[in-house]
């Protein structure tokens, strides 16, 4: 109802009808209070004016049940607001389990992103509808904003770490993106399209392009190239910790402390390896920092994502 009025973005995504809803009450709270404070303005102006240069104001007293209630009400109003938008952040901020997964990097003045088939694209993001799409996002320079209107979803994306952005659209169609983060001279310029594609469309524009290798082999050559496989090694001979099944699970540091393998995890250890190191191992693995660029560094951990617990026993 709102798409005629260019004041509303459409609204093209699961989460974007929530949060016009909650954003529609917030503006009837704000127009209804702003409409009664302005009228009793006026009438309490007129009504208790100064009739004669003589006259003297009388005394109030204050009524308590009033105070209560100009106290309470608008107490629980704002509660309101608190909760109903606490859900709908909590439903932005943790993707559900199963994702398609898509990794963004940000960049002066670009955003680059890496399907896990192996297909790259500039400023153009396909992705099919109906389907939760999670983001992996960085920025290899300074802060951007990866931003879509239609679907309602905004996240910074900082160098140095991983952000997850996630969403589910809702029907086919082509969507603005926005850099919404100033980064530079070309921040304004640092656009593109989110093209949502039904389920057969998105199947072939996956298997349209050139044959290429996936994520987790471009990783497990890299692995290989770097040498990475020389010390983490599949049984427990090697000099570094054992990745395969690592991924999402637990890591005793040897501080004591316990951090769960995730993407950030995996990218530190490779960029700066002595900031955690496992429990039960030497610091003795160099950093790779200059070495590899932030696409190799997605195939890296796109890779060790795809290790697969050993067999127990073996
Ligand atoms: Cu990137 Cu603004």
């Amino acid at each position: 109802m709102w798409s005629g009025t260019p004041l509303f973005p459409e609204a093209a995504s699961t989460i974007a009808a929530r949060v016009d809803n909650l954003y529609f009450f917030l503006i009837g709270i704000t127009v209804f209070f702003s409409l009664l404070i302005a009228g009793l303005i006026v009438y309490y102006a007129v009504r208790f004016r100064r009739r004669s240069p003589r006259e003297i104001g009388r005394e109030i007293r204050t009524s308590y049940t009033l105070e209560a209630a100009w106290t309470v009400i608008p107490l629980m109003i704002t509660m309101v607001i608190f909760v109903w938008g606490a859900k709908i952040f909590f439903a932005m901020s943790r993707p559900p389990d199963e994702t398609l997964n898509i990794y963004v990097v940000g960049k002066q003045w670009m955003w680059k992103f890496q399907h896990l088939d192996g297909q790259r694209e500039i400023n153009e993001l396909h992705v099919p509808a109906g389907r939760d799409v999670k983001l992996i996002a960085t920025s290899e320079d300074v802060i951007h904003d990866f931003f879509v209107p239609a679907f309602r979803v905004k996240a910074d994306v900082l160098p140095g770490r991983y952000v997850t952005i996630w969403f589910r659209a809702i029907r086919p169609g082509r969507y603005r993106l926005f850099c919404a983060e100033y980064c530079g001279t070309k921040h304004s310029g640092m656009t593109g399209e989110v093209v949502v594609m039904d389920a057969p469309g998105y199947q072939a524009w996956l298997t349209g392009g050139a044959s290429q290798h996936s994520l987790t082999e471009e990783g497990q050559q890299l692995f290989s190239d770097l040498a990475c496989n020389t010390c983490h090694r599949p049984d427990l001979q090697g000099r570094g910790p054992v990745l395969e099944g690592v991924f999402g699970h637990a890591v005793t540091l040897q501080s004591g402390q316990k951090v769960t393998a995730d993407e950030g995890y995996i990218r530190e250890s490779i960029l700066n390896p002595a900031a955690k190191v496992v429990a039960g191992y030497q610091p003795i693995m160099p950093t790779f920092q200059g070495q590899v660029t932030e696409e190799q560094l997605l195939a890296l951990v796109e890779y060790v994502k795809s290790l697969p617990a050993p067999k127990s026993g073996s």
